[in-house]
């Protein structure tokens, strides 16, 4: 059994580009590509520095199964590379291109989960684990100076990096984009922990979260192709909060070390699945489409449901009613 499916559609030369941000588990779905490609005897390319490496001619070269042994385990992108991979921005670019009649198929990219009709894009999971295991370390830190500690977590518009890693690490607050927080709620959450004894607590704030009637602290506002840069909500909140409760409070930003280092085990097979039925959806001349996350199965959907939609967190979300469930303020 080769593990091949039918060639419907005769391709025989895959070209792989990637756009916007780097995401851990990007060089396995690179891999699977490859691998798969060369395994129904189809050649792939790779295009660098996004859509530009269609354009301009030496922005182009061959990978061989060769070339991608080893990457399974490394953060990152070897090349910018028509299997599109990337957020919403490179999803809605690759649907113009399809819509101009160029074969492709679309892998969703980002640390923030927020691409609609997949329960996960890959890299999701290894942000959540990095940003769990800082929850942990930050504990003891609280715990022995009884201190407050704000940690903001990344995930634009959407609360999911927030949400999983606040319930995973155990916090005691946590607020996201979808949920505007009241900080006398939150001051109150705190002194209520410190009546019981516990004079520490741990909140974390997504970088999109907002006050109730306020905005989300923005580093620099959009302009020209650029788009708003969000940041500062931790420093924000953490001053809010000392001078409610009195106690010392602390800030830290993770950052982009979310977006860094090895893929978990559970993202390095998501984009291996991603990559290898890219190529099967390709094969099949099921153009137009992305792969997507519907569990157990990676199935196709096309990529015109996916244009200018963000997949927020629903508030009736189950792990939303499970946070509630554990105590956690979600300052609202
Ligand atoms: O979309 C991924 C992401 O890391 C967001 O979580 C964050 O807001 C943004 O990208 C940061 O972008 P940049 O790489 O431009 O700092």
């Amino acid at each position: 059994m080769s593990g091949c499916p039918e060639n419907r559609s005769g391709i025989r030369r895959i070209g792989i580009l990637t756009g916007g941000g780097d995401a851990p588990g990007l060089n396995a779905v690179i891999r699977a590509v490859v691998k798969a490609a060369a395994n129904c005897k189809c050649e792939t390319i790779g295009l660098e520095d996004s859509f530009d490496g269609l354009i301009e001619a030496d922005r182009s070269r061959p990978l061989t199964p060769k070339d991608v042994t080893g990457i399974l385990r490394i953060g990152g992108t070897i090349l910018d590379a028509l299997v599109v991979i990337g957020g919403d921005g490179t999803l809605s670019i690759a649907h113009e291109f399809h819509l101009r009649g160029i074969p492709l198929v679309g892998v969703p990219k980002t640390i923030d989960n927020d691409i609609v009709e997949t329960t996960n894009t890959f890299g999701f999971d290894t942000a959540v684990s990095f940003a769990t295991d800082a929850i942990d370390r930050l504990h003891t830190t609280a715990e022995a100076h009884h201190r407050v500690m704000v940690v903001e977590v990344m995930g634009r518009y959407a609360g999911w990096i927030a949400l999983y890693a606040g319930v995973a690490g155990g916090a005691d607050v946590i607020l996201i984009p979808e949920i505007p927080y009241d900080v006398d709620i939150v001051a109150d959450r705190i002194r209520a922990r410190d009546q019981l004894g516990a004079r520490f607590s741990i909140v974390v704030v997504a970088e999109g979260a907002k006050p109730m009637g306020g905005k989300a602290s923005v580093l620099k506002e959009a302009s020209g192709e650029f788009v708003e840069r969000l940041g500062g909500n931790a420093i924000r909140v953490a001053a809010e909060l000392e001078t409610l409760t009195g106690k010392e409070t602390r800030s830290v930003v993770l950052g982009h070390l979310q977006r860094g280092g090895a893929p978990t085990s559970f993202d390095r097979i998501l984009a291996t699945r991603f990559g290898a039925r890219a190529v099967e959806l390709l094969l099949d001349g099921q153009f137009g489409t992305m792969v997507a996350f519907h569990p157990p199965d990676i199935v196709a959907v096309p990529l015109e449901r996916i244009v200018g939609r963000t997949r927020n967190v629903p508030l009736d979300f189950d792990v939303v009613r499970t946070a509630r469930a554990m105590g956690i303020s979600l300052g609202a």
